[in-house]
């Protein structure tokens, strides 16, 4: 653990750093905590599908997407410990500490739906009950995605550099964080409520106001998860440390991939939005961390949920 010794007389042998980007989003963490079990409209959300009545490939598109939501928070509360264990300075970890905190509420959130409206909407619906783990629900794109990421984290663990912990933040970050779960929560606020884009289908969905509200707090830490991400690899970048074309090649490597996980929802889904929306994404996410001028929004804009969606547009 390295201790910083600040350089005003007053804050002389004062451990934390105010005025550190990490500290300043681990003071934002801690003021917007929420509670997965205190989220409402989840009742709604289960009289809603029964109401609705659906056929049973709309109800599986409905449980692939959140299957997709739930196992992709688990598998980023799992991979994130590898990089808090290789990071020393005491703002960086404890922002690391309230974001793992975080992916764990995520998870603990998606399991809430399954349990609350997915499963007895689905007895009262005639359908089969499934498990959100269901190997029917994941494909070969999804799968590969989230091995590399694993891959790219754990890898620190070994190997500490700084193109490694470049890639790791590309993975995890950029890709996972940025381009695909705004990506599919764009998606699903597509579908379930009446905001979002009318192209993605024309399929008549429930509106879920109790998956809307979930995802509404879920989008808004991940506006600061990815503002950190994108924080930490253009420092790397614009130091000279690591070249811009490493960030470059490794997003433009995993697009298909999250594509690959966001066109095949549902049969009346149409994913040619979804695909530019991903790929829109990117691009500006290499541009803030390419160009010397631009910046990352603050953090009150990145946690604003129109902001954020501003801010990354
Ligand atoms: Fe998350
Ligand atoms: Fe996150």
């Amino acid at each position: 653990m390295s201790i910083q010794v600040m350089s005003t007389d007053d804050r002389l042998g004062m451990q934390l750093d105010d005025d550190a980007l990490s500290q300043e989003y681990f003071t934002n963490a801690v003021y917007r905590h929420w509670d997965p079990g205190a989220i409402e409209g989840l009742d709604t959300d289960h009289d809603r599908l029964v109401e609705w009545n659906p056929e049973e490939p709309a109800f599986e598109a409905l449980r692939r997407t959140v299957a997709r939501f739930g196992a992709g928070e688990e598998s980023v509360t799992e991979d994130l410990m590898p990089l808090a264990q290789v990071t020393e300075d005491i703002n960086d970890q404890m922002f690391l500490s309230s974001q793992i905190y975080e992916e764990a509420k995520h998870t603990k959130f998606f399991d809430r739906y399954w349990r609350e409206v997915i499963d007895p909407a689905a007895e009262e619906l005639g359908f089969e009950r499934t498990a959100p783990t269901a190997e029917q629900y994941f494909n070969a794109q999804y799968n590969e995605l989230f091995e590399r990421t694993e891959a790219a984290m754990s890898r620190l663990l070994t190997e500490d550099t700084p193109r490694n912990r470049v890639e790791a933040y590309c993975h995890y970050h950029l890709a996972i964080e940025s381009v695909l779960a705004q990506t599919g929560y764009y998606g699903i606020q597509s579908s379930f409520s009446d905001s979002g884009s009318d192209e993605v289908t024309d399929e008549q969905f429930a509106e879920l106001p109790g998956l809307v509200n979930g995802i509404t707090k879920i989008r808004s830490d991940e506006g600061r998860h990815v503002g950190f991400g994108m924080s930490k690899v253009r420092e790397y970048v614009q130091e000279g440390t690591v070249d811009e074309a490493i960030v470059q090649d490794t997003l433009q490597e995993l697009l298909p991939f999250v594509a690959g996980t966001v066109t095949d929802l549902g049969e009346n889904m149409n994913p040619d939005p979804l695909v530019e929306y991903a790929s829109d994404k990117l691009s500006r996410r290499i541009e803030i961390i390419a160009d010397a001028d631009a910046d990352v929004p603050p953090v009150d804009e990145l946690v604003d949920i129109d902001g954020a969606v501003a801010a990354s547009d």
